[in-house]
């Protein structure tokens, strides 16, 4: 007779069930006593836990609650988020910062109600289609509405396992996401992963830690980034020419007229007339 061995692929982190046991039960433990109440914990609404993730990617928690709840007062659901002007929700953002977010959750927000008939959930399983959502807000999104089993590994939850598991800071994310799945208490993902985000941000901070993110924001100060910004900012007032946007920000030409290419290009913007203004 033969046994069958199984080996462990070499970029696999195995540790020991009592290990993951021990590292769970931590976790809980801390949870308990510690959980912060928080408005996205109080729906299991995709629409809404999709956005709460896309605000909360670059923008800290307590920002962040006061902006969720005015949003879904005045749009409750996608289809109303879809029928909103660029504008109007460009206005609404104002303040969190990084409005490609907002560009980009408003031309998910059309193309969920135009090619998935409100189906977030759905979307979500086909994130590559979906603008701004990436494989961690995709999984966010689904275990915080329908607590199905699957795992996320954002920068705080890296931080954790890095930690605990005395991880180098190259760890792969292949390894990162196994060993996620690993630790995963079945049918508890919902609460597991709410845990884990409160254990990386109330106790095992950066600060703490002095574990990096494995990417840092580049500077803002001077960056296209900045004039994009600084563009749309004055096309909210107003529609302009070339000229009086040169005027009003004093840069070098060929750089604006660049940039302002480029959010033609992604239709975020559009010229008539001579005149730039922000897409319908
Ligand atoms: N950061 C990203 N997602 C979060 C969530 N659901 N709760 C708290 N912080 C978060």
């Amino acid at each position: 007779m033969s046994t069958i061995t199984v080996v462990p692929e070499s970029d696999s982190l195995v540790f020991s069930p009592e290990r993951i046991q021990e590292f769970q039960k931590k976790v809980f433990s801390f949870y308990q006593k510690n959980k912060r109440d928080l408005p996205w914990r109080k729906t299991t609404d995709p629409y809404k836990i999709l956005l709460s993730e896309l605000m909360l990617q670059q923008t800290q928690v307590n920002r962040v609650i006061l902006y969720y709840e005015k949003w879904i007062a005045r749009w409750p659901a996608i289809d109303a988020l879809a029928s909103a002007s660029l504008a109007e929700v460009l206005q609404a953002w104002m303040g969190l910062g990084y409005n490609t977010r907002a560009i980009n959750l408003h031309k998910a927000a059309r193309k969920i109600v135009t090619e998935f008939d409100n189906d977030v959930i759905e979307a979500m399983k086909q994130y590559k289609e979906i603008p701004g959502v990436g494989r961690y807000t995709s999984q966010a999104v689904q275990i915080f509405s329908t607590n199905t089993d699957l795992v996320t590994v954002d920068t705080n939850i890296r931080r954790i396992f890095i930690k605990e598991f005395h991880l180098p800071e190259k760890v792969s994310d292949k390894e990162l996401w196994g060993l996620a799945e690993r630790c995963l208490p079945k049918g508890r993902s919902r609460e597991w992963h709410n845990a884990l985000m409160d254990y990386g941000a109330l106790h095992l901070t950066a600060t703490k830690t002095g574990i990096k993110p494995k990417t840092q924001q580049s500077r803002f100060e001077g960056s296209d980034r900045q004039l994009r910004a600084r563009i749309i900012r004055i096309l909210l007032q107003n529609d302009e020419s070339l000229v009086n946007i040169s005027r009003i920000l004093n840069v070098d030409i060929s750089w604006l007229q660049r940039i302002l290419e480029k959010l033609i290009s992604e239709e975020i913007i559009s010229k008539k007339n001579n005149r730039y203004y922000l897409k319908e």
